[in-house]
């Protein structure tokens, strides 16, 4: 028996089998979150591994909206599918990647990206990836903090507000002291705003902290007092955006500390004497009225 043929055989299957299947998508890119106001680029890169291409298409939905095919004419073509409009000139497709930019059209641009290659006669393989695209509000602007000063002193009481920028996400707020997020007691409730526009509704957050600058906290922290505000967005961590404001801290001076203390016992204890002194001519008035009455009563 000559085995000769059947490896033969064997390898023709191999390379038919492998000739078959190695069409594949390695990668598309389509940004995960992105602002309504922004243009976006989307790319679709495959290996065809020896099989000519015989077309790239996009969908949006399950809706082709873009199609390059190099072995016919027109090589480009544009569907019109709502919520995005593929811009002129900024694409361009060869047979390892297809790369599209975009304009986008609000809330509705919000969908599923696909892009599928096929591969030529006789097979016509069809690889495919696809990925989400969130199409929102989101912030323009960092946090803004209000009401903070540049210099404080021990012991003063400090007061400062936190809002975020107006996006279509939920944005939560979070203050941090010298490192460290605030006591209980120290936050005001957030208060939500919303308006409507652009087909979304855009809310803002704004947190209230305030506090008394005593205790370790302050006194570890040297002369600097920082305040920073971070905005989250839930599920979006390369959304977060924060604020930062620092403040000169003018430390407890102990010496004089000491000789404010020791006035105020002093002041106190004056006091005291003062109010005994008070009460004892208080006293004094009242007998000698009384004594005046007995007088004035008694029958001449
Ligand atoms: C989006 O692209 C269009 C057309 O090229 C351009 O006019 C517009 O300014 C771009 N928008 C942004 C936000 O880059
Ligand atoms: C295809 O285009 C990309 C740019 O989009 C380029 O990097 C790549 O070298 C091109 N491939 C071929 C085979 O021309
Ligand atoms: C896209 O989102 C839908 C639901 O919102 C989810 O079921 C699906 O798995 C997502 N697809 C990808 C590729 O992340």
């Amino acid at each position: 028996m000559d085995y000769g043929w059947l490896l033969f055989l064997f390898s023709a299957l191999l390379i038919d089998l492998h000739g078959v299947h190695a069409l594949f998508v390695t990668d598309i890119s389509v940004p995960e979150i992105v602002d309504f106001r922004d243009n976006v680029t989307l790319v679709c890169n495959y290996d065809m591994s020896g099989h000519t291409l015989n077309s790239v298409k996009w969908y949006k939905d399950h809706l082709e909206f873009f199609r390059y095919t190099p072995l016919m004419h027109p090589v480009y073509i544009k569907f019109p599918v709502t919520g995005l409009q593929v811009l002129d000139g900024s694409y361009y497709c060869n047979e390892s990647s297809c790369r599209l930019g975009l304009s986008l059209q609000g809330a509705k641009s919000t969908g599923v990206y696909k892009c599928e290659v096929s591969g030529d006669a006789p097979h016509f393989k069809l690889a495919a990836k696809e990925d989400n695209m969130t199409v929102a509000a989101l912030p323009q602007s960092d946090p803004l903090i209000e009401s903070f000063n540049s210099m404080y002193r021990m012991e003063e009481f400090l007061s400062a507000t936190c809002s975020s920028d107006y996006s279509s996400l939920p944005t939560r707020l979070t203050w941090y002291i010298n490192g460290e997020q605030p006591l209980l007691g120290e936050l005001q409730p957030t208060i939500d705003t919303s308006i409507p526009a652009h087909d979304y509704v855009l809310r803002r957050q704004r947190l209230q902290v305030h506090f008394y600058l005593q205790g370790q906290r302050f006194y570890q922290s040297g002369k600097i007092l920082e305040l920073k505000c971070v905005a989250e967005i839930e599920n979006y961590p390369e959304l977060r955006r924060e604020t930062s404001l620092s403040a000169s801290l003018s430390q407890f001076d102990n010496f004089n500390n000491q000789m404010l203390r020791h006035a105020g016992a002093n002041s106190a204890a004056a006091t005291q004497r003062n109010c005994i002194s008070a009460r004892t001519t208080l006293i004094s008035v009242c007998f000698v009225i009384i004594s005046l009455a007995k007088c004035l009563q008694r029958p001449s």
